[in-house]
Parts: C-alpha cells; sequence; structure tokens
C-alpha cells in the first residue's frame, strides 16, 4: 500500500493518505531548539537536550500524541476539526489531507467542509524558537465564521521524567498567565525572587499568537481537554471558547483560540509561535512576526536555501527513481540529521544518552563528507580530541565534553558517569576511514600535521592521533594475536570476553594499517612504514590461518578459544561483516572475496535485505552471545540489521559486481518500499535500525526510524560504491558498479571548490570498468582525474 510518493524538485516526501502505519517523522531545527513531528503533528521540542531540556510532552510508547494541535471550528455548524487530520480524525471521504515533509520543515494541507488550511512547521534557521504557521481559506460559496485553537502541551519538568512519573513534586511547580498575545507558563517562580534552592533555575516557556486576536485562552490542561474528553474532542473547542482558566498547580498547557470571519474565496494568516525565554526575549520574537505572511516566507526560504545548498553539492540523475530520491535529498539529509543530532531525540530515543557514542559518531561524519568537508572536519577534530593518551577512544563522548580534562575508562568516575565499563576493541580504529575519506574529498593534506588534545591531557599531531589508535589495538591483542574483544567490538551484543578476538576488528585494523601507511608515505617516515609492513603482515597471516573457513570468514574466538561462526555450528554460522569487510579492509584474495560474497547471497539474503547472521540464536548461543535476548530475526539476532547494508553494497561494488551491489542497495532501501509501506511500517524515506527477517511473523517490519550509523553506510556504500567516486590525496578516480541496464546516468559533484559534470556512458551493459575517461576534452590515460587536471567547471565523460 502506498501512503506517499517523493517530489524531487521540492525535495520533498508528500504523504497524501494521513492513515500511515507509524508516524512518519521529520525533523525542525537543530539540538539548540529541536523538534520532531510526525505526519500527524504529533511530536516534542526541547531545548539543548530531548531528555533534560523537554518542553512539549510527548508520550513514548503510545501513538503519536499529543502533538503541535491546531483545531478548526465552523462556529455556525458548531462542527469542527483540526489541521492535521489527527487528532480529530474525520472521516477521510470527507477530510482530503496532504503532509509535506521537506528539509527542515513540515506543513500540512487540509480541505474540509469547504475550508481549506494550510499550517507550516518550522524552526527559523539558527534560532531558538518554533512556529506553527497556518493560512485557512473559505472553499465555499458563503461567508464562514470559524474559530481557531492552538494547542500545546507544556511539561512540568525539563527533565522528560520526572515530568511523566514524579508527579507529586512536578504537578505543584508551574503556572500558567495570559499576556494578552501569549499564554507563559513558568516553572520555579519563585527561584527567580527568592534564594536558589539546589541549585534550581527558574524556567519560562511561552505560546503566542501572532497576526490575530486571542479570543479566548487556556493554560490549564484538564480545563483545556475536559475531564473524560481527549486530544479528539476538547471541551474548549468543542464550546467554541477555552474557557480562559490558566494553570496553578496540575498540567500547564499553551491553548489560544482566535475568531475569524471569511468572505467566499477570503484566506487569512496567523502564527503560532512557541519557545522557552523570559519575557523581554518573547516580546522580540513575538514582534518578528508582525507580518506573518512576510517573515514566514522569508524564514521558509531561508531553511531550503541552506539545506538545498548542501545537498546540491552532490547530485545525481540516474534510471532508478529511488535510488535518486534517497541520494539527493533523503538519504542525504538523513546523514545530516544523525550527524547533527547523533542518538538524541526522535520517537524512540528520548535523549537519556548524554553524549556522543565514539563509533557512532565517526561514523555518521562518513555521511556528510562528500557534503559538507567543513562541517565533517569539525566534528573530527573533536572526535580526535575524545581519543585518551593511549589511543583509545571514549565509548561514550560527554555533550560538554572538556578535552584535555576528561576522566577513561580506567577511571571508576567515568564508568559511574557514563555506564560504559570498559574501552571496546572498534572505537579508534573507526578515526582511519572517517580521516582518510575526509583528507581525499577536501584535499586538506595539511591535517595530517594538526595538533589535537587527547581527551585524558597531552597532545599530538594527527598522525601521532592515528599511530597511537594501532598502538592501543596493538598492546590489546588476544590469544591469537589479533585485537582483543575487550568490552565488545562493532556488535554491542558479542561478549567475546576481554582477551577474546574478533575476526571484525582485526579486518578494520588490518584497514587501518593500510591508511596509516599512505600517511606515512606522505611523510616520508620509513622507519614506521617497515614497522606497518612487517605488523600488517603478521596480522594478515593469523587472520588467515586463523578465521578462513572453506567459503567464509568467522566471527572471532571467545576467550577460552571457543570459535564463533563456524559454518559447522548449529546456529550463527555464517556471519555479514566478516565478508563484506574482509573485501573493504583488502584482506581477502580475488578467490576468497568472490566465495565470502556468494556465501552471504546464499545464506543471507532476504527480499529485504541481508541478515547479520544465521540461523538466529534460540539453542545455542554461548555466554556473551546477548542477542540471544531478541527475538529471533530481530536486531542483532538474525535480523536484518542496516547498517551493515552499506558496507555489503560497499564490498560488492568494489568486487565490481554491479548488479548484486544495487540489488542489496534496492532491497534494504526504504524508497523502494514505498508502494509496500504497509509491510515495512516505517517512514518510506528514512532508514531504520532493523528490519524483521525471515523467523518473525512480521518479515520486513523494520524499526528505530532515523538516528542510525546506516544513513552513512549505505550513503557511502553508493556514492564511493556504486557511483565510483573515490577520492584520494591527489586527485578523483571514477570507477562506477552498476546495474548492467544503466546505459547512461549523470553526477553533478561539487569538489575541492571546482564544478564536476560526469557523465557515465554505459552502451555495452557493462557492470563495472572503463574504456575511457575524457576531462575537458582531453583523454586521460586510466579512469584517475588528477586534481591539477581540474578547472573550476569540468565536463567529464567516462565510459564504461
Ligand atoms: C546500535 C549501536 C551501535 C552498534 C550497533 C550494532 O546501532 O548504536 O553502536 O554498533 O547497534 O550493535
Amino acid at each position: 500500500m502506498r501512503y506517499g510518493y517523493f517530489d524531487e524538485a521540492n525535495k520533498e516526501y508528500v504523504i497524501d493518505r494521513p492513515d500511515t502505519p507509524a508516524p512518519w517523522a521529520n525533523y525542525l531545527g537543530s539540538p539548540e531548539y529541536g523538534a520532531i513531528i510526525s505526519n500527524n503533528a504529533g511530536g516534542y521540542s526541547f531545548v539543548k537536550s530531548g531528555a533534560n531540556g523537554r518542553i512539549l510532552r510527548y508520550i513514548f510508547n503510545s501513538f503519536d500524541q499529543p502533538g503541535r494541535y491546531i483545531y478548526l471550528r465552523d462556529n455556525d455548524s458548531k462542527d469542527y476539526w483540526s489541521a492535521s487530520w489527527q487528532p480529530v480524525g474525520k472521516d477521510l471521504d470527507s477530510y482530503k489531507s496532504e503532509c509535506h515533509h521537506g528539509t527542515g520543515y513540515t506543513y500540512m494541507n487540509a480541505e474540509y467542509a469547504g475550508i481549506k488550511s494550510s499550517v507550516l512547521y518550522y524552526v527559523p534557521l539558527d534560532k531558538t524558537h518554533e512556529v506553527w504557521k497556518l493560512k485557512v481559506t473559505n472553499d465555499s460559496d458563503k461567508p464562514r465564521n470559524l474559530s481557531v485553537f492552538g494547542y500545546c502541551e507544556f511539561t512540568n519538568d525539563n527533565n522528560y521524567e520526572q515530568d511523566q512519573v514524579n508527579l507529586q513534586y512536578t504537578l505543584f511547580i508551574t503556572r500558567t498567565y495570559f499576556m494578552g498575545n501569549r499564554i507563559k507558563q513558568v516553572i520555579n517562580e519563585n527561584v527567580n525572587k527568592g534564594a536558589a534552592i539546589n541549585g534550581s533555575v527558574a524556567f519560562t516557556r511561552f505560546f503566542g499568537l501572532a497576526g490575530a486576536e486571542v479570543a479566548s485562552y487556556a493554560g490549564d490542561k484538564e480545563a483545556f481537554l475536559g475531564r473524560y474528553h481527549g486530544y479528539g474532542n476538547p471541551v474548549g473547542v468543542e464550546n467554541g471558547d477555552c474557557g480562559n482558566c490558566l494553570n496553578y498547580n496540575g498540567n500547564a498547557c499553551g491553548a489560544l483560540e482566535t475568531k475569524i470571519t471569511l468572505a467566499p474565496g477570503e484566506s487569512k494568516e496567523l502564527a503560532f509561535v512557541l519557545g522557552m525565554k523570559n519575557d523581554a526575549e518573547t516580546e522580540a520574537v513575538m514582534n518578528s512576526y508582525a507580518d506573518v505572511h512576510a517573515q514566514s516566507e522569508a524564514e521558509l526560504a531561508e531553511l531550503k536555501e541552506y539545506w538545498h545548498g548542501k545537498l546540491n553539492h552532490f547530485q545525481v540523475k540516474t534510471p532508478s527513481e529511488s535510488f535518486n530520491a534517497m541520494i539527493n535529498t533523503w538519504n542525504a539529509y538523513q546523514c545530516f540529521m544523525t550527524f547533527i543530532w547523533s542518538r538524541a531525540a526522535s520517537f524512540s530515543y528520548c535523549g537519556l544518552r548524554n553524549g556522543y557514542g565514539y563509533r557512532d559518531t565517526v561514523q555518521d561524519i562518513q555521511g556528510v563528507i562528500h557534503l559538507a568537508p567543513e562541517m565533517a572536519l569539525d566534528k573530527i577534530r573533536f572526535m580526535l580530541s575524545a581519543q585518551v593518551d593511549n589511543g583509545g577512544g571514549l565509548p561514550l563522548v560527554k555533550f560538554d565534553h572538556n578535552a584535555g580534562h576528561e576522566d577513561t575508562p580506567d577511571d571508576e568516575s567515568y564508568v559511574r558517569a557514563t555506564g560504559h565499563p570498559a574501552y571496546r576493541a572498534d572505537d579508534a580504529l573507526w578515526l582511519f576511514p572517517t580521516v582518510y575519506k575526509y583528507i581525499a574529498e577536501s584535499g586538506n593534506t595539511d591535517f595530517i600535521d594538526e595538533v589535537i588534545l587527547f581527551a585524558n591531557g597531552g597532545e599530538g599531531t594527527v598522525y601521532e592521533h592515528l599511530k597511537r589508535a594501532i598502538d592501543f589495538s596493538m598492546n590489546h591483542l588476544g590469544n591469537n594475536r589479533m585485537p582483543a574483544g575487550l568490552h565488545a567490538d562493532w556488535n554491542d551484543c558479542l561478549r567475546l570476553g576481554k582477551q577474546g578476538e574478533s575476526t571484525f576488528v582485526a579486518m578494520q585494523l588490518y584497514y587501518a594499517m593500510s591508511v596509516l601507511r599512505i600517511f606515512a608515505e606522505q611523510k616520508n617516515d620509513t622507519e614506521y612504514i617497515a614497522y606497518l609492513d612487517k605488523i600488517q603482515k603478521e596480522l594478515g597471516d593469523i587472520i588467515q590461518t586463523k578465521c578462513w573457513e572453506d567459503d567464509r570468514y568467522i566471527r572471532g574466538y571467545k576467550e577460552d578459544g571457543m570459535i564463533i561462526g563456524s559454518k559447522h555450528d548449529p546456529e550463527a554460522n555464517m556471519w555479514l561483516n566478516p565478508q563484506s569487510w574482509a573485501v573493504i579492509s583488502g584482506l581477502a584474495t580475488k578467490d576468497q572475496a568472490e566465495k565470502a560474497l556468494e556465501s552471504v547471497h546464499r545464506e543471507l539474503n532476504t527480499p529485504y535485505g541481508v541478515r547479520l547472521m544465521a540461523p538466529s540464536y534460540v539453542d545455542h548461543a554461548f555466554e556473551g552471545a546477548l542477542m540471544l535476548l531478541f527475538n529471533p530475526s530481530t536486531k542483532e539476532n538474525g535480523g536484518i540489521f542496516s547498517q551493515p547494508q552499506g558496507w555489503i553494497i560497499l564490498a560488492e561494488s568494489l568486487m565490481g559486481h554491479g548488479n548484486r551491489a544495487f540489488e542489496y542497495f534496492t532491497e534494504s532501501s526504504p524508497a523502494s518500499m514505498n508502494d509496500k509501506a504497509e509491510i515495512r511500517k516505517l517512514e518510506p524515506y528514512c532508514h531504520g535500525q532493523f528490519t524483521e527477517s525471515s523467523d518473525s511473523p512480521f518479515e520486513g517490519r523494520a524499526h528505530v526510524h532515523w538516528l542510525t550509523g546506516t544513513a552513512s553506510t549505505v550513503m557511502v556504500g553508493c556514492v564511493e560504491g556504486i557511483l565510483g567516486m573515490r577520492p584520494d590525496f591527489d586527485g578523483l578516480r571514477i570507477a562506477p558498479s552498476v546495474p548492467s541496464d544503466w546505459k547512461e546516468f549523470e553526477i553533478n559533484k561539487d569538489f575541492r571548490g571546482k564544478k564536476l559534470h560526469i557523465v557515465v556512458k554505459n552502451p555495452n551493459g557493462a557492470e563495472s570498468g572503463y574504456k575511457s575517461l575524457v576531462v575537458n576534452g582531453k583523454e586521460m590515460s586510466d579512469n584517475y582525474i588528477a586534481a591539477s587536471e581540474l578547472a573550476d567547471i569540468n565536463e567529464i565523460i567516462l565510459t564504461m
């Protein structure tokens, strides 16, 4: 079933059937003032922290309620509805609606009873308040008397959990005021006047109306909704009067009514504005909407210009519409959202994790490098400064990270503060692909020599940081002299024991050595090159003798020597990541790579993507296989984990298997489930953390929307893999691996300040390989363009 479509020209996803199988969400603003909104206006807002700065309430594990509700009422017929289909939920035969999710804004058009409405939700660029701009039009042939109500449900405490559970306290610290054009809510008001208790601070929030007069108001949730009423039928709306009741204790809200009369064809615009600000700041914000129309148009244009400007750095035109929609807009936008928001706020994440996961964040960066290398650079610096001087990464980097002064997993205080008991084997190894990709994209080779602090004191160049990351692994070797398992590797659920060993991490280390060798060559560090060559050869030999088994790599060794992922095991005998990484790391021979990838296809592939491993653990798990806790075919227990889809796409592409790479892209791509959205349930425009696989009665159902490392891995799999954009320090290699029926496609890419228009011709239906590469009329000797060949604007033709 289809609920919407991609509008590529406007970079929007348009939902034309509002009864979607899950809340289909969008992000507004930034973590400074962040908002998440569903296609039915459900969602919450926060200032700085999803968990500790929550200003709009949202009930997790429920339907997507409450939300940013606008009600419309016909004061003659007394019938009422909402500007989003829910919460009133009129019959869809008589109520028409469209929700447009765009880049940093969402708008919803509705038509009911001869009235058209369009509500635009957004947070202006770099601002810390939100706007719900409404346009109402009388589309009937008689004059209409209407009321418009805006409703927001404030939390009673900035901490979302206190707000939900500590009612003997939080119900008694809040009160509201009516201030003419707005409701003001104050929390712990006396703290402003008297002594601060336990360091508490008073908070002031507002919900205002611009462009119209307030006819009635409510600051008390129960008074507005009414006992035994709900969001779908607030008594204030039913009565056509909010009742002018303010809260003193109990639950606060902001509810404002305005009355409007519209002649046939006439329209009116107004805006509800919301935020957490003191009176003077609030006045200033409200005053800036004196001309609602002009101000909101300007702010919307600014948002579009900002986001489209970023996305336009890389645009493709291929024969696959859904590939284009993902790469040009939605996967790219999701990369920015994961990059900016980390795992801070969604309908699955409440914001409780007070920091950046090391591996997650270093990987998230990869997704935006081709679009915004300067943003990537800032975050890379930050993550390097969260590397401990022993070379390991801090498993969790606090949002208020103070480089040079942090405790480490060796300190009890760090463990207590973060809940992370130990180093993880893989964290710092993610730096290698990320730093390499950044330098290759930007050409900023000087970065290697930039000096950056270590988390716990001391400093070193980027080159030194990377050397220490290698040292960290080399100083923590397991029984077979591969990197020790420590707390876990990429797979949070795989506890091999401190001395256990993960094939995946060993391959990451092998890859890291290849990357660092390039840096060492750049620096003419011959002694180090000799060292790297020696340890890499040793490591490679160990992996090949200890981890290769006929047609696959095993997953690793437990501390006690037990093999995980042997083909002879009754369960979990085939694992995805060691196969894809055998190729990505450059370790596997061609023959091994072909065999391993074939085994993946044979044993792990499903219509919805590739399983993380199979069969799921049920009866034969070892202690330490935490995934056993999940139902079979779910998450790490044999589910289709989404993040590794990007790696298998990349691996197949690197082998030149364009058809296979695209097959995996298609199976796991949200967009290709657009017409089967009732099966996938999650938004067809964003990746989720995983999809249930064959053991589940709900095979194909996806979960945990938006904030997932999948955004970046699939982006890299597509851009570097399928489209073959493979920059290195000196230029750009173009090596597409595409479906053989792509006869021609185009890429517009910005590269080091230059414009590249690349046309790839594939007259003979190849999957990979090239015949010729012509740059501005000049034929290159292979498929590589030295940066020095590039003019400001370049016409490039690659013939496959
Ligand atoms: C989640 C975690 C990530 C981990 C993955 C696999 O996505 O955020 O750190 O690598 O699960 O376990």
